[in-house]
């Protein structure tokens, strides 16, 4: 190995929301590696949340700016970039595994370069097991520095070097980063970066560093630059959207003041993800009740329904005052959809709390929901929390709080039934080739018959049949 610059990743549990001002600065190609990418091919292989699917994009960008052009077969990449989440083991053990099964492509093509990027790399110990279990991995990256992907990936293929560079400190914003977009009509935007809440179990804060927001201008211009290329909806991305604005020095700017002037653009849909039900104020649920583009689908993570595990959660609300949230936003929007996150199994959890989040879920009336078993990360304060429930118990839980859920998804989508949706037409479905597919307002994925030149626009459907997962309609002719 002849390339390393490897700061031990952040993994202090005291941080506190930080109010230093973030650099925020431009992205510049470096000159001596233009173009170094023609005829060359990649394949990237996204794994995680929304923030991973975005920085995918911004990797493409990069790569496309440089010539590189995208395939989606692995025996003819001559890049294979994985992008990894590292959320929970499982999610983790998978990429190992896929690390595993592409040694045989470097075999086959020895001049085959692969990267592992994102939010694994973060963690000290995955670096260490990269680096002594898998010499096929030519490039591991982290989530603060994937701007400098191209100075890295020259170095490797030009200069032959091995590049692991994951970085620690996380002040930065990067903006105008090139991107190419998975879909034509629906875009992500970042707003803001990092999460500063440190609930017990979740790692986010220490793979994606502090809480930094995006000015408000910069996420404005690249809407309109979005309007101008056509799109039809915009997803406002961050771990928690609702402390938007809270690390602006000198400066008052909400969320809700983002919201309020992003509702003026003349694009059709704008969603958001995801939200905090502690931060989640008054002021934002009028926003929302108002804006005619803020579209009546909010996705609210409560993790558990009772006040104890909330408590060793660090989540900093209650059951009550949960479902006072909700119920004041059922008030203003009444037709809103709201979906949730739970954690079952967190350590601690006993038969009386589950029972307490059961009841959560019938009360709050959600019409979906993640739902996962507790999985401890190396680093957070509940990996070494004790933890006595047996695996088969929570998975039990697991089971019968989906079944619940989805009584929820096939309630929520029947309130459809005879009604007509506007739908974002984005394509054919995948299972049916002859049928158009697309989201309604309330994110309900309907599928129904039309012609292809309907692809990209937002029409009416009526709906004819409710699924537990889908809507199945007609195209509505005024
Ligand atoms: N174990 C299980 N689920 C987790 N999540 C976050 N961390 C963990 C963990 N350690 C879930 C939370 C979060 C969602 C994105 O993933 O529900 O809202
Ligand atoms: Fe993780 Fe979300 Fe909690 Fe942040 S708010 S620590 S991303 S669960």
């Amino acid at each position: 190995m002849s390339e390393t610059n490897y700061n031990k990743p952040l993994l202090k549990n005291a941080r506190k929301r930080s109010f230093n001002e973030t650099i925020v600065s431009e992205y510049q190609i470096p000159l001596e590696i233009k173009n170094f990418g023609k005829n060359k091919k990649y394949l990237i292989q996204t794994h995680g949340c929304q923030a991973n699917e975005a920085d995918s994009e911004k990797l493409r960008g990069l790569l496309e700016t440089e010539g590189f052009f995208k395939t989606d077969d692995l025996n003819e990449a001559d890049l294979i970039i994985i992008n990894t989440c590292a959320i929970r083991k499982n999610a983790e053990n998978k990429v190992f595994g896929e690390i595993g099964r592409l040694k045989k492509y470097k075999v086959l093509n020895p001049n085959l370069v692969l990267a592992v990027g994102g939010c694994m790399p973060q963690e000290e110990e995955v670096v260490e097991k990269l680096l002594k279990t898998y010499p096929q991995v030519d490039i591991i990256f982290g989530t603060h520095n994937l701007h400098k992907f191209l100075e890295y990936l020259y170095r490797v293929m030009i200069q032959k070097e091995r590049m692991i560079e994951v970085l620690s400190f996380e002040g930065e914003i990067v903006e105008h980063v090139p991107t190419v977009r998975e879909n034509r009509y629906k875009a992500w935007v970042n707003i803001m970066y990092g999460c500063d809440e440190f609930c017990t179990y979740c790692i986010v804060p220490y793979t994606r560093g502090k809480e930094r927001s995006r000015k408000p201008i910069h996420i404005i211009e690249e809407i309109n630059e979005l309007i101008t290329q056509g799109y039809k909806e915009v997803t406002l991305l961050g771990q928690n959207v609702n402390s938007y604005g809270l690390d602006f020095v000198n400066e008052k700017y909400t969320f809700a003041d983002l919201l309020k002037e992003l509702s003026s653009l003349p694009i059709e849909r704008i969603r958001f993800t995801t939200s905090h039900p502690k931060d989640f104020s008054f002021d934002l649920i009028d926003m929302l009740a108002k804006g005619k583009n803020l579209m009546p689908y909010i996705h609210l993570p409560v993790q558990s329904g009772s006040n104890k595990i909330l408590k060793a959660m660090n989540r900093k609300y209650t059951k009550e005052s949960y479902l006072n949230l909700i119920n004041k936003i059922y008030e203003k929007i009444p037709d809103v959809s709201i979906t949730t996150d739970i954690i079952v199994g967190f350590p601690g959890e006993t038969e009386e709390d589950f029972l307490e989040t059961l009841d959560l879920v019938r009360q709050a009336s959600f019409e979906g929901a993640y739902t996962f078993v507790f999985s401890p990360r190396t680093g957070t304060p509940a990996a070494s929390f004790i933890d006595t429930t047996p695996d088969l118990e929570k998975k039990a839980r697991l089971y019968k709080l989906n079944e619940i859920v989805n009584q929820g998804y096939a309630k929520g989508n029947s309130r459809f039934l005879n009604q007509n949706v506007s739908v974002l037409v984005e394509g054919h479905s995948k299972t049916n080739p002859s049928i158009l597919t697309g989201y309604s307002n309330h994110n309900k994925l309907v599928n129904f018959k039309g012609d292809d030149s309907l692809i990209g626009t937002i029409v009416q459907v009526k709906i004819i049949k409710a699924k537990t997962w889908s809507l199945t309609g007609e195209l509505f002719h005024e």
